[in-house]
């Protein structure tokens, strides 16, 4: 019957309308990582079909394998004057890094991230000439590896590449135009989008004068008219300063996915809970009801990748201090706020099974006086995570014993609870009673160091002497 339905569509030469496809990038910038194993019971349990990476991590791409998560496996950076520069060391890393996990039971790559924003003006053209000679290569791997009309190249590009005060007038920055010319001729032949990371976010944080409802979905006071076209929101006026590059180029019509978007819930002025649940629930919301923008009107982007799904907290804070707080979910997989990903479930769902270090806390003994401290302080807060005292974050109001307790317990869960660690000159003392303070979380580490391959050993042993077992009941009835 249905078959019948879809047979006559197809005859008439209906295609359904494509709807956006929700996923997130799984970063793994941690000091405390839980297993993948768990991380893709938590991709699962909340319906995600689509993950992004920013490498190939082995123990990643294991714990996905049979998932049925369509899978973007990314290549640093770091690795793109190799990969342009030798056909065989493209070669190793399909045949290692993609290869390798796929086939029957096997993760299901569908896309390879050539580098992470590298055109980015802060890298001053470092890594520009590399993209192209590296994506030629590796294409080549990929259809040495027969893997050629399944997986596509893609680069996420920087917001920063294109530019323009009006959607409609929007161009590359001119030193890019030769590479993006090449880049797009290249994602056209082979089918591929172009995939860009947009963050309202950003521009709020950088620029003062950046009126603050345009980057949320609400609607704003401050309206951007481009000829018969009203945007009042960051995110269309962006994308369709996109469009229209792409436009320039002869591509206007070019699939387009997001790479890269969120808000981040800690660590700075404007980063907090309520305004990452408001922009990622509105963003959700104002991409699944399929209106596109003015200049793709009824064509949302293909997929959209939320950045992130967990907190990273051993990023670098180059960026600032919301830099370690993006994820929907906190390090260890909690919720940090309902959330409607529009994929069935209506709200966000827990980590299960995580496997914390015992409920202890390092702290300031009573009798810590401050002027000795600041010295340990700052070698604490140089390795661990203190980014939530920061003005604007939520631990910013918990006092100066507060400070030095936070700091002392950031370092000795990164040490996993060692309890030299929290010694500080008998300054430090260790507590069994949660030290937290409202939205201020005193953490408890995880530890990924359970195996997973060790439970699914003994998992396979169970099973092998519970089948014999049967058998020979079997039999010997
Ligand atoms: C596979 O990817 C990892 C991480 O991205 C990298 O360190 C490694 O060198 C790659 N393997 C090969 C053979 O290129
Ligand atoms: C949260 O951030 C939003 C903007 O990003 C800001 O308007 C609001 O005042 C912040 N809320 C708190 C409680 O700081
Ligand atoms: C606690 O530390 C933060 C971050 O360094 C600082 O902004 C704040 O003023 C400190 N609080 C006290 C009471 O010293």
């Amino acid at each position: 019957m249905l078959g019948g339905v879809i047979l006559m569509w197809m005859m008439l030469g209906w295609v359904p309308m494509a709807e956006s496809a929700i996923g997130v990038n799984w970063g793994t910038v941690s000091f405390h990582k839980l297993k993948p194993s768990t991380v893709v019971d938590l991709l699962k349990d909340n319906k995600i079909p689509k993950v992004k990476l920013f490498e190939a991590d082995p123990d990643v791409l294991k714990a996905l394998m049979g998932s049925g998560i369509q899978v973007m496996v990314g290549i640093p950076n770091e690795m793109l004057a190799l990969l342009s520069s030798s056909p065989v060391s493209a070669d190793l890393w399909v045949r290692h890094n993609v290869s390798a996990y796929m086939g029957k039971g096997g993760a299901d790559i569908r896309y390879v991230a050539v580098g992470n924003e590298p055109f980015l003006t802060s890298y001053n053209g470092q890594y520009q000439n590399m993209v192209m000679p590296a994506i030629q290569n590796l294409q080549q791997s990929l259809v040495k590896a027969n893997l050629a009309s399944y997986i596509k190249l893609v680069v996420p590009c920087n917001a920063d590449a294109y530019e323009s005060s009006l959607p409609s007038q929007g161009a590359f920055r001119p030193e890019l135009t030769q590479i993006m010319t090449q880049l797009v001729q290249f994602l056209n032949s082979n089918g591929a989008p172009f995939m860009v990371n947009i963050y309202p976010f950003l521009s709020l944080y950088d620029n003062g004068d950046f009126p603050q409802d345009y980057a949320f979905f609400e609607g704003t006071t401050h309206p951007v008219t481009d000829g018969n076209n009203v945007y009042s929101n960051a995110f269309d006026g962006n994308y369709d300063t996109l469009v229209a590059a792409l436009g320039k180029l002869g591509y206007g019509q070019m699939p387009i996915v997001i790479g890269e978007i969120g808000w981040p819930s800690d660590g700075a002025i404007g980063a907090n809970i309520t305004a990452a649940k408001v922009f990622n629930q509105g963003l959700i919301t104002h991409v699944l009801s399929n209106k596109g923008t003015p200049l793709r009107p009824d064509a949302p982007p293909m997929d959209i990748y939320i950045f992130s799904l967990l907190d990273e907290g051993a990023k670098s804070t180059l960026p600032g201090s919301f830099e370690r707080h993006w994820g929907i979910f906190s390090f260890d997989g909690q919720a940090k706020y309902p959330l409607n990903l529009g994929l069935g479930n209506k709200e966000l769902k827990n980590a299960k099974n995580v496997e914390y270090l015992p409920s202890r806390w390092c702290v300031a003994s009573p009798s810590t006086d401050s002027q000795n401290v600041a010295n340990h302080m700052r070698i604490a807060c140089s390795v661990a995570d203190c980014t939530t005292l920061n003005y604007g974050g939520s631990c910013n109001g918990i006092g100066e014993k507060g400070n030095i307790s936070y700091a002392f317990n950031s370092y000795y869960q990164l040490q996993m609870q060692d309890s030299r660690s929290c010694n500080f000159d008998g300054l430090g003392m260790i507590t069994f009673r949660d030290p937290s303070v409202g939205d201020c979380r005193f953490l408890v580490g995880v530890t990924d160091k359970g195996s997973d391959s060790s439970g699914s050993q003994i998992l396979c042993q169970w099973w092998v002497i519970a089948a014999f077992l049967i058998i020979q009941m079997i039999f010997s009835l």
